[in-house]
């Protein structure tokens, strides 16, 4: 066996590509086709890919994309979002994840970026590197039958518009900013993911069998305000319809639009379940329905992972509840995001700089990175170890001023055939 301080991690050049590209899908149990390194070159222009090398033998894969980040109040800040990790079968538990992780959280911090996120496959990984849980996210089965919207009349779907990809990829980019500028959790969808969302990008599209597109338009302007993509499939079983139905993006930017897709999807003839997947687990879809309880969750998980790199940058760029300061002791054995700071903040603003004054409260970057986007409590994060209360009355203004009135929401949509496979 190679010593592993023998194996190199290093930007992968081009003639890399197919072999990074295969050891990835390896990792990711997706078979290799002769689109993989195509679609992986036309996604990445601005990405840093990195590999693990065994002598010329490619044994990791990691990727980190420039991205854009909403926080609190509607700041949107750069971001490194990671993907593409996988480490070859042959080569596991030797360190080569926690190199590659350290080389690249480094280029990030040097860049300026002040956060990184990644959405985790795997709980244990990634919080020994300073991530912490930020986004949660429900995915719920709608139990068409249960859902008390009465098939014998319409239910009331006006403003939805059935649109094929093409009229779809004119106006869902627009209604999906609109959304972005004021979620906090949401991440930019660039030209790119737009092409690969409705299929029209070349590379892969005749592999994946095309949606169904629907918008909704507000009535007042004229200008679609949401967005439904979904896929079905046609089942019968005695002579009964139990179609499944599969929602792969649904975004509005009203409640009235919201609803109006949400009814639309439910109502499908033929259809008996709706898959609504990746929601904040406070979403106001399944009240939009007769009998909310027809929306069982079938899945309530930890979702996007967040890392403090810049601790000013990223506290001053948010906004807070209530009007308050906090002297807080940040500990991060890398050591980006460590030091006595001081926040001042509120609903309108917030300022963050370095202190000497004694501190609130005493909390690990992971625990920072879990609270920052106001999904997690300093209460609870207490509880379980890894933030100290220093004076009295600290942990309740934190969690004061840090939780936000609805929970962040990173917004992702299910591209390819995988989802029909079921829940994660
Ligand atoms: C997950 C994966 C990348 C780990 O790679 P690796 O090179 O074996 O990881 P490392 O040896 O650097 O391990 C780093 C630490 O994580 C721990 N760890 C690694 N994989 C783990 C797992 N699946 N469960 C729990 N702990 C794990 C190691 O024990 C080690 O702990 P330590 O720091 O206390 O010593 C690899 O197993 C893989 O490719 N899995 C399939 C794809 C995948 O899940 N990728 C993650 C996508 S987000």
């Amino acid at each position: 066996m190679t010593d592993s301080a023998v194996i190199d991690i290093r930007a992968v050049t081009e003639d890399d590509l197919p072999a990074w590209t295969r050891t990835w899908g390896n990792g990711y149990l997706r078979p290799y086709t002769e689109h993989s390194v195509d679609a992986i070159r036309a996604t990445a222009r601005q990405d840093r890919l990195i590999g693990a090398f065994d002598m010329d033998r490619c044994v990791g894969t990691y990727r980190s994309t420039p991205q854009e980040l909403t926080v609190p109040g509607g700041a949107v800040l750069p971001v490194s979002a990671v993907s593409k990790v996988s480490v070859a079968g042959t080569h596991r538990r030797r360190g080569l994840l926690s190199r590659m992780v350290a080389t690249d959280l480094r280029g990030a911090f040097e860049r300026g970026e002040p956060l990184a996120v990644l959405d985790a496959a795997q709980y244990p990984l990634y919080g020994r590197y300073g991530f912490g849980p930020a986004t949660a996210m429900a995915w719920f089965e709608i139990d068409v039958h249960r859902a008390r919207l009465d098939p014998g009349r319409t239910a009331d779907v006006s403003g939805v518009l059935q649109v094929d990809a093409r009229e779809y990829l004119k106006a869902a980019p627009a209604v999906y900013e609109r959304l972005r500028a004021v979620q906090h959790g949401a991440l930019r969808r660039d030209e790119q993911w737009w092409l690969d969302a409705t299929g029209q990008r070349p590379e892969g599209a005749a592999e994946r069998p095309e949606p169904f597109f629907a918008l909704h338009i507000d009535p007042d302007t004229g200008e679609a305000d949401g967005l439904l993509c979904f896929s079905a499939e046609e089942t019968w079983g005695s002579m009964l319809p139990r179609s499944p139905l599969w929602i792969r993006d649904l975004v509005a930017v009203s409640s009235r639009a919201e609803a109006a897709l949400l009814r639309y999807a439910v109502t499908v003839d033929w259809v008996a379940t709706v898959h609504l997947p990746y929601r904040a687990p406070d979403t106001l879809l399944p009240l939009w329905l007769g009998d909310p309880r027809a929306a069982r969750v079938s899945a309530l998980s930890d979702y996007m992972w967040l890392r403090v790199l810049d601790t000013p940058r990223a506290l001053s760029a948010r906004t807070y509840g209530v009007e308050g300061g906090l002297v807080l002791e940040v500990t991060d054995a890398a050591g980006y995001a460590a030091g006595r700071w001081s926040l001042q903040g509120g609903p309108d603003g917030a300022s963050c700089v370095r202190t000497g004054r004694a501190p609130d409260l005493r909390i690990d970057v992971r625990d920072l990175s879990a609270l920052y986007l106001g999904d997690d409590s300093a209460t609870r994060l207490a509880a379980l170890g890894g933030t100290e209360e220093l004076r009295p009355g600290a942990l309740a203004r934190a969690d004061a001023m840090f939780r936000t009135g609805r929970r962040p929401w990173s917004p992702r949509a299910v591209l390819g055939r995988r989802y029909q496979a079921g829940a994660p």
